[in-house]
């Protein structure tokens, strides 16, 4: 518009308000003019088209990112038992003394765990180690620690005097411990709180008296663990995967259960026991990655599978462990156990059968029953061989079935489609899988977004005769290759929109799980990741958001919804599908609406049932695809909750621009 200035400046404020109001009505008015008319879905709950696995949503946990240690499990110090490659990394001596002073012993007679440190202390020196924790230690101010070592003193009195101490090198936390002449090993722990929080501390460790003295397994955990258990697990990091309601753990990977050779893979035997027992390894991720180097990445197997099983119990997930079938990693070296010595991979399944669920008069119902729990696990399935692939595979896999079958006709069998979702291997994979009627079918895809958004209608057409579908790793990835991918809103919606699909088909998609779990902001190897932590804080990305809100809404029976006549599964961006929770009497309907712009859907519910008026809407949504949750701001992005009124017959609702929404409806 314009305005003649000859009309002075009060008449030109007039005019520029009343251009301003006449923009806003003729904005408003394009609004009306554009409101695009709702999209009419039909929600078939009185046609539910199948039974939904109370296993549906569960987590994917591998020992890499520093997941397990330097994660999860809460020992805060590194290479406690000097079994590194370099048995002094991560520690430092503080005096020298004379030569001799520190000995590194290694004695073939112990079990698993065979060097110790001798500290010869032939002067009365102050003597003295300090460990750096994984990438420093995160205690915080007010909670309690417990040290504790192992020692074998031969002399008269000697002091232990520890020392925690900031990034300022400030000392936040002392103890002292006395210890007693004797010849034989000990285990001694002292408990003392630390007066101030750091993510990055340190510990020393301070000898005292004159003679020598054997030490073992220096270690130091918080008192305050998920469950208060001694020497436990991280409680914020458990508590994020309780939060979740999984309805399984697939542990221990991932290709860490392949290893870069068959010396280098999971064997779960050598992760029971007693802890200072079990033999640690290199962590295969340690040096995978070049730009992402971790040399001092190990597995301690503080967290083994007795402390997995319990894990699952405790989180009320049902466990799935994925055991090596003879095969080392075809990315690394690729070996193979020849056909004809494969008998002690096939004993290790069927063992661990026996450790999750054998009596406890059986060997290893026993080992079990003596580390605290003679009540069986409950093991239904069990995997043989991750992202394995050819004929080699097949010829392996076969073995394993053959005994397994014969032993435990009850276990269902998981097994790998190898690394992709489609192609050559997996074509030949998924036909053999499938003629020799294997259970399930482990699948993996780690795709980008748009990948994630055409696959919606991925398992419309499945074969519903045959195996089931484990969903077994995937996650979207904004950038792939080596970038670091960022678990953007972009990436969590496009999942979330696959997810739909997953949903509809939950009659032969039996599991699914996002992968990985945990990563560490100073060390991790692979991302995106599910779940981020640092030394004291953990959150959730966009993406765990999104399986939160699938796995604790997955209801009991699928139920269909159509736009004219067919599935929701892209079309105008929009995505759609819905459960009925037979113990909640509750319809669910979850639409993800993948565009800029709010989307009017109305939902007519076709019901033998009686549907309540009044509901809940939950929106996750962002309007910038590259948001994301941090350290800083980790509920950024969250699920919002609402009151929603159905009028007359239709549910009429608009849903915000790029959100995942989940409608909840009493009905019954
Ligand atoms: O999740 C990270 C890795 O991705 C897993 O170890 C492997 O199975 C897949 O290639």
């Amino acid at each position: 518009m314009l305005v003649s200035e000859a009309h002075g400046p009060k008449n030109l404020i007039i005019a520029m308000k009343k251009a301003v109001s006449t923009m806003l009505l003729f904005m408003s008015m394009g609004t009306a003019a554009i409101a695009q008319s709702p999209i009419e879905l039909t929600v078939q709950l009185d046609r539910p088209a199948g039974a939904i696995s109370p296993h549906m949503w569960g987590v994917f946990f591998e020992d890499i990112n520093l997941g397990a240690d330097g994660g999860i499990y809460a020992e805060l110090v590194k290479n406690r038992s000097f079994e590194f490659d370099q048995p002094w990394m991560g520690w430092k001596k503080l005096e020298n003394g004379p030569e001799g002073t520190y000995l590194l012993l290694n004695d073939n007679q112990r079990k698993g765990n065979k060097r110790y440190l001798r500290l010869n202390n032939v002067s009365n020196l102050k003597l003295g180690l300090e460990n750096e924790g994984f990438r420093g230690m995160g205690v915080k101010a007010g909670e309690q620690y417990v040290f504790s070592l192992q020692y074998r003193s031969e002399a008269g009195d000697m002091n232990i005097m520890l020392e925690v101490l900031n990034e300022q090198d400030k000392v936040i936390g002392t103890a002292t411990m006395p210890l007693r002449s004797s010849g034989t090993w000990t285990e001694s722990a002292v408990k003392f709180a630390v007066s101030s929080t750091t993510a990055k501390g340190k510990l020393r460790i301070w000898f005292t008296g004159t003679g020598k003295l054997d030490v073992d397994m220096l270690s130091l955990f918080p008192v305050d663990t998920w469950k208060q258990r001694p020497k436990g697990l991280r409680k914020d990091m458990v508590q994020l995967l309780a939060d979740m309601k999984p309805g399984f753990i697939r542990f221990p990977g991932g290709c860490i259960v392949e290893g870069r050779d068959l010396a280098n893979r999971f064997q779960w035997k050598k992760t029971v026991g007693p802890i200072g027992e079990r033999e640690l390894i290199i962590n295969r991720w340690n040096t995978e990655f070049k730009h992402r180097l971790t040399p001092d990445y190990y597995q301690t197997f503080g967290l083994g599978f007795y402390e997995y099983f319990l894990l699952a119990e405790d989180i009320g997930a049902a466990p799935v462990p994925i055991l090596n079938c003879g095969m080392a990693c075809q990315f690394n070296t690729a070996e193979l156990a020849p056909l004809d010595q494969l008998d002690e991979y096939v004993q290790d399944a069927l063992d661990l059968i026996e450790f999750a669920n054998g009596s406890v008069e059986t060997k290893w119902g026993k080992l079990r029953a003596t580390m605290g729990h003679p009540e069986p696990f409950h093991l239904k399935m069990i995997g043989v061989g991750n992202e394995n692939w050819g004929p080699q595979y097949i010829e392996r896999l076969e073995v394993f079935k053959k005994a397994l079958n014969a032993k435990y006709p009850e276990i269902e069998i998981i097994a790998s489609s190898g690394t992709d979702p489609e192609g050559d291997r997996f074509d030949f994979l998924n036909d053999k899988l499938r003629a020799m009627q294997i259970d399930i079918i482990d699948e993996h895809y780690y795709r980008p977004p748009s990948w994630f958004l055409s696959s919606a209608s991925r398992y419309d057409n499945y074969d519903r005769k045959g195996p089931k579908i484990f969903a077994g790793e995937y996650a979207s990835h904004t950038t792939r290759p080596n970038g670091p991918g960022r678990s953007t809103w972009e990436a969590a919606l496009s999942e979330a929109a696959f997810m739909t699909g997953l949903e509809r088909n939950a009659d032969v998609v039996q599991m699914a799980s996002y992968a990985p779990l945990f990563g560490h902001v100073d060390g991790w190897q692979w991302s995106p990741d599910l779940i981020w932590v640092d030394n004291l804080q953990s959150y959730g990305t966009p993406s765990y958001q999104v399986q939160k809100l699938y796995s604790t809404n997955k209801g009991s029976d699928i139920i269909p919804v159509r736009r004219d006549g067919q599935p929701v599964a892209g079309k105008d961006s929009l995505y759609a599908s819905a459960v009925y929770d037979k113990n909640a009497g509750e319809l669910i309907v979850k639409v993800v609406n993948y565009n800029s712009k709010p989307m009017q859907v109305s939902l007519s519910i076709t019901s033998n049932k009686k549907i309540a008026d009044r509901g809940q809407k939950v929106t996750l949504a962002s309007h910038d695809l590259n948001n994301s949750n941090s350290i800083e701001d980790p509920l950024r992005i969250q699920p919002k909750q609402e009151s929603i009124i159905r009028k007359g017959k239709k549910l009429t609702e608009s849903f915000a621009p790029y959100s995942l929404t989940v409608i909840k409806l009493p009905a019954k």
